[in-house]
């Protein structure tokens, strides 16, 4: 057996490959997944992501080859998380109002990235496993000897400031700002602060993995390429003894079980349940090259569907770096009242809709059928703008779209950080002249 994990950060690349990984050769079986006896004395585990008789496309398994069972814990424990919640997010009335909140400044003395995740609004029910939250998150304090197990839904994990490094099951990524990461559900890691401090956004989606979307005309070319989707290879921790917890949110509690050893012990793997992160100054955005521009749906990177075709859970949309072009046309985003449901952070720069208030760090809601778009300001220059082309750089906004309503949290409610007059945005146009 071996005792040394890899030492360097290497990455295959694509999104719902057969991906696979061995930190010695020959760990990996060959054939077959469980044979009698796996190689070196290894532990054969599987874990699977999806319904085992999921449609091909959708499923998503993956074997571990392991120094020891992952069942070999302690009975678990609860333990309190203080600022993450949970769905069914019925601790409030949902107002009908545009929100939006500053950046949040983090709990009092420091905090892991567990404990310094902070739930702004979510929707749906963990339980049904469908809808999502949205967290910021704001760690100074990297995990060492405890790890997470979120069995209630996968991470998308969006960092505004500092890198994270994160070790999992399967190895590790370092997610730096401008790129985000995706923990699949049930799956366990820890998250290092290599900058002492780290804050951003995390999207827990408790309903159907994310996956890349459909083009149609668009076609085989675009949006995210899969190409550029990074997973891990594998890596484990030293198999020494030492004290390790694991914290399983489960239903959103937080159940913490104790062991002799870390969770991180797997020494080879297969499979397409994997962590991964993408780079989003890779995203192709697509755009008008005449009049209009795209309805936001053209920069989906990532989506979680429903039962019901093109009605998504959620869709992870970006805001990238672009040039705008079209002729006769107001080109920041429209007015407008949708059915989905529009939750947006902001990782760096302005966003091309607001002069002011919307800041890195910071979060906008706009719920169902609310009206939104422009402010005054914005709306006023980009009336009169001359159209030459116009490249739109240092930003890098992106929303979390859903089908569900967004309920804030009460404790986002009465946050310092939520301000309290947002919708005066709005006031201050000029009624049109009657004619
Ligand atoms: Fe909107």
């Amino acid at each position: 057996m071996t005792t040394e994990s890899s030492p360097a950060l290497q990455y295959q690349s694509g999104f719902g490959n057969e991906f696979a990984s061995e930190t010695r050769a020959g760990a990996l079986p060959v054939g077959r997944n469980s044979p009698q006896s796996a190689p070196f004395g290894l532990y054969a585990e599987l874990l699977s992501g999806t319904a085992f008789t999921a449609p091909r496309s959708h499923n998503r398994r993956t074997w571990m080859y392991r120094m020891r069972p992952s069942a070999m814990h302690s009975k678990a424990v609860e333990v309190k998380v203080p600022f993450w919640k949970t769905g069914a997010f019925v601790d409030a009335a949902t107002p009908a109002n545009r929100m939006r909140w500053n950046p949040w400044a983090g709990p009092k003395g420091d905090a892991d990235f567990i404990d310094g995740m902070f739930t702004i609004a979510g929707n749906g029910d963990a339980h049904a496993q469908l809808g999502v939250a949205a967290h910021v998150y704001h760690a100074d304090r990297s995990m060492t000897d405890r790890y997470l197990l979120n069995s209630d839904g996968e991470m998308l994990i969006v960092p505004q400031h500092g890198n994270l490094l994160i070790h999992t099951e399967l190895g590790r990524l370092l997610v730096a700002p401008g790129e985000f990461a995706v923990m699949p559900r049930g799956m366990k890691w820890r998250v290092e602060i290599p900058d002492g401090v780290a804050c951003g956004y995390v999207c827990e989606n408790y309903g159907a993995a994310f996956r890349l979307p459909e083009l149609g005309p668009i076609g085989s070319n675009g949006l995210a390429n899969a190409r550029d989707f990074l997973t891990p290879v594998a890596a484990f921790e030293p198999p020494a003894s030492r004290p390790c917890r694991v914290v399983n949110k489960y239903l959103g509690y937080f159940w913490e079980s104790r062991q002799d050893h870390s969770p991180l012990d797997v020494v080879a793997w297969h499979g397409n349940l994997v962590p991964y992160k993408y780079d989003m100054a890779n995203f192709m955005a697509i755009g008008t090259v005449s009049f209009d521009h795209p309805d936001p749906s053209i920069n989906t990177v990532l989506t979680s569907g429903t039962d019901t075709p093109g009605i998504a859970n959620c869709d992870f949309v970006i805001f990238p770096p672009r040039w705008l072009v079209a002729d006769d046309t107001f080109r920041p985003p429209w007015f407008h009242r949708n059915i989905m449901s529009e939750l947006m952070g902001l990782v760096r720069g302005v966003y091309d809709a607001k002069a002011e208030g919307f800041v890195p760090g910071g979060v906008s809601l706009h719920n169902s059928m609310l009206p939104h778009g422009p402010d005054a300001t914005t709306f006023e220059k980009a009336s009169s703008a001359a159209l030459a082309p116009h490249r739109l750089d240092n930003t890098l906004a992106f929303m979390f779209e859903s089908r569900l309503v967004f309920r804030p949290t009460a404790q986002a409610l009465q946050a310092a950080h939520m301000q309290p007059d947002y919708d005066s945005v709005w006031s201050g146009f000029n009624a049109a002249s009657q004619t």
